[in-house]
């Protein structure tokens, strides 16, 4: 495989298919039908669509409890999760850990305080959980495996009291396995589907977090990013994603691509409620100290929830890059007429916007990126060898191991399969080498003097994108970004808008955010077909 394939992989955006008039029409019948089946669910309280806030709310005016949440999410991914295959596994103590969360409530524990308790979560399945469900990453290679323990975020995510619902589906081994297989798909799940329209690439990896709370099977999820995995489903599928900056979420039990890249981070239907994950998640893990507790110094005293607020888009800088690749529009003329209404919210909100940004010394800059596949491989190698190291029982413990199992398990299960190049091409590696230092230092050059320049030199609060297109240039500094729904084209395709920043910048990306998404609310439900 060539290293272009894998940068055509890693920035892969197709969001442009056409449906014909009668499926467009279709979809108005079913938001009609969606509609009518809401009102079903009893004057009381309707699980759709509420925020974490209001679901605390309910619990607390006896309207909701955690077993009842539950139980509506079991019955969802029962009737839709056969369509838009976004669940993995559903775990079966979730009922029991909810009813759990409603005696703490009841008996006004310490615990049940916090902003996740009793709230149903689905983490995806390359994030170890140690209790009945798999981590399997999509793949059967991993079906028998078990891990020492739970990942570091989902240590954080039971200790705040949040209920593990299940595993959400990705792309098999978060889009590092193949690159002819198509976003979304894995052995185990099958192919994911973009709810609001079929024939639209659902984006990936993180596909299965993305649709999971796009259509209410559960409240919030946990996607991982190594370059545009949280971003890029979240814009596909009209839904908020956080990609924090590298090392504020703890990577431990995460089966790896590189350490230097990946991230988890929180996938939701608003900013509040991924605010309300993050808060959760964030901070030290001594099982990933080095970048946890560096990365640590940028959480804010007494947490997020106090960027959640009104007026924050007021007095933010924000850039636009029209004309170069990596930085933003790319001198797209049909992207650019859509965004052009989302400038002027952005103004009319307080938002000074720095246009047409020029990048100085792109011809420079821009042959630096291809060191990032270069880099990846080599990391790749190295850290999932570690991982399957770690892991109590495995029937594989190498990527050698790995790619023997795919071979034998493709041939004897006859299933439909995608090659394995990517897996090819990382064995083939041998550590960090001289052309892998060669890559990261271009890589660490790229970033100083390309994105931390311009949003120096300009005083940017953030970088405005289109749908993830900023991703790699956040990716290979480990900076954070922020995408909340941005509208949906003529097909009823969703996108998103995504604001970029440098390191340990989530607060003031949190009021951008959340200023854009309170001035435009442009989320809407997919039009699901319940019948
Ligand atoms: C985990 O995998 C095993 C097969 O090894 C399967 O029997 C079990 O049902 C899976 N667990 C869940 C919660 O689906
Ligand atoms: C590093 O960057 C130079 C351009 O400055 C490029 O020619 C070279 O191929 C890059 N090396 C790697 C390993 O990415």
């Amino acid at each position: 495989m060539s290293a272009s394939g894998a940068v055509a992989l890693l920035y892969y955006h197709s969001l442009f298919s056409r449906p014909p008039l009668k499926m467009i029409a279709q979809i108005f019948l079913l938001i009609l039908l969606l509609q009518s089946s809401d009102a079903k669910e009893g004057s009381q309280f309707s699980i759709r669509e509420a925020t974490i806030p209001e679901i605390q709310t309910a619990f607390k005016q006896n309207k909701l409890t955690s077993k009842s949440l539950v139980e509506f999410y079991i019955h969802e991914i029962q009737k839709l999760n056969p369509i838009y295959r976004a669940v993995i596994e559903v775990n079966p103590d979730a009922l029991h850990e909810a009813q759990r969360a409603d005696e703490e409530r009841k008996a006004n524990a310490p615990k049940s305080r916090f902003g996740l308790h009793g709230i149903p979560i689905l983490v995806k399945d390359n994030i170890a959980t140690k209790d009945n469900l798999n981590t399997t990453a999509g793949s059967y290679a991993f079906l028998k495996s078990v891990v020492p323990r739970d990942a570091g975020v989902v240590e954080k995510l039971r200790e705040s009291g949040a209920i593990i619902l299940g595993k959400a589906s990705l792309s098999e081994w978060a889009h590092f396995r193949s690159s002819n297989a198509p976003s979304g798909w894995n052995a185990r799940a099958k192919q994911a589907v973009n709810p609001y329209v079929a024939t639209v690439d659902p984006c990936g990896s993180s596909t299965g977090s993305a649709i999971s709370v796009a259509t209410n099977m559960v409240t919030v999820s946990l996607g991982t990013e190594t370059d545009g995995s949280i971003l890029c489903p979240s814009s596909a599928n009209s839904v908020v994603g956080i990609k924090p900056t590298l090392g504020l979420t703890s990577r431990a039990g995460v089966i790896p691509i590189s350490p230097r890249q990946d991230t988890v981070g929180p996938i939701c239907r608003t900013v509040t409620d991924a605010v309300y994950v993050l808060d959760a998640i964030a901070g030290f893990d001594k099982n990933d100290a080095v970048a946890t507790k560096k990365a640590s110094k940028y959480i804010p005293e007494g947490g997020y929830l106090k960027h959640l607020k009104s007026g924050g888009l007021k007095g933010k800088r924000l850039g636009i890059v029209r004309a170069y690749p990596y930085f933003g529009f790319d001198n797209d003329i049909e992207t650019l007429n859509k965004f052009e209404k989302h400038f002027m919210i952005l103004r009319k909100n307080g938002a000074t916007l720095i246009d047409n940004l020029e990048v100085t010394n792109y011809d420079d800059i821009q042959p630096l990126f291809i060191g990032e596949v270069i880099a990846l491989f080599a990391e790749f190698k190295i850290a999932l060898n570690a991982y399957l190291k770690e892991l109590v029982t495995s029937p594989v413990r190498s990527l050698a191991d790995v790619i023997a199992f795919n071979e034998k398990f493709a041939n004897l299960e006859k299933i439909d399969d995608y090659p394995q190049d990517l897996f090819l091409e990382a064995e083939k590696t041998n550590g960090i080498g001289k052309i892998e230092k060669e890559a990261l230092k271009n890589l660490t050059k790229a970033s100083k003097n390309g994105f931390e320049k311009l949003m120096k030199e300009n005083k940017l609060d953030a970088l405005v994108t289109p749908y993830s297109y900023g991703s790699t240039v956040l990716a290979i500094g480990g900076y954070p970004g922020i995408t909340v729904p941005g509208g949906y084209d003529e097909n009823g395709a969703p996108y998103g808008i995504c604001f970029g920043g440098l390191k340990g910048s989530e607060p003031t990306l949190i009021e951008i955010a959340y200023g854009f998404e309170q001035a435009t609310k442009l989320r809407k439900p997919p039009p699901i077909n319940d019948h």
